[in-house]
């Protein structure tokens, strides 16, 4: 069945059955390799893009729940303003070790930052708590979580 989803601001037609996961749909049928598969159950976070601006696990969603709903992925997140603090503040703390569950990490770092521009410890823990990361890079996400909103603090 064909269904009628936009990714990154750009409509696409997929014909795939109505449970397909999303996660199938951005890398088998669009090509989209930038959201990653970890546990294809809704525990590790890898999988993770917008939905709407709410992060959102892509291994247990299915495309005929979607709708008109707007989907981002890490491909476009840089073009937005969060996406971009979130990225910039990743490289300057040197963040990503192997990088396999970063796509990840930065799609809910990046709606967290969207919606909170200023989060305390406690807002990081609670959007970050679903992301694992096999390599602990966990210090480095919260330190540059907080550069990036030291960002928004001086207005850039
Ligand atoms: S692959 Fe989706 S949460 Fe692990
Ligand atoms: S950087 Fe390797 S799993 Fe997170």
């Amino acid at each position: 069945m064909a269904f009628a989803i936009v990714v990154n601001g750009r409509s696409h037609s997929v014909d795939v059955d109505g449970d397909t996961p999303l996660l199938w749909v951005l890398r088998d049928v669009l090509g989209m390799t930038g959201t990653k598969f970890g546990c294809g159950m809704a525990l590790c976070g890898a999988c993770t893009v917008h939905i709407d601006g709410i992060a959102t696990r892509s291994c247990i969603t299915t495309i005929d729940s979607i709708g008109t709903s707007q989907i981002k992925t890490i491909e476009a997140i840089g073009a937005t303003p969060a996406g971009s603090q979130i990225q910039k503040a990743w490289l300057e703390h040197e963040v990503v070790q192997c990088g396999y569950c970063q796509s990840g990490q930065i799609m809910s770092a990046a709606a967290l930052l969207a919606g909170k521009p200023h989060p305390t410890d406690a807002d990081i823990d609670e959007a970050m708590s679903g992301n694992i990361c096999r390599c602990g890079t966990y210090v480095r996400i919260r330190e540059a979580i907080k550069i990036a909103a030291q960002t928004n603090a001086k207005g850039g």
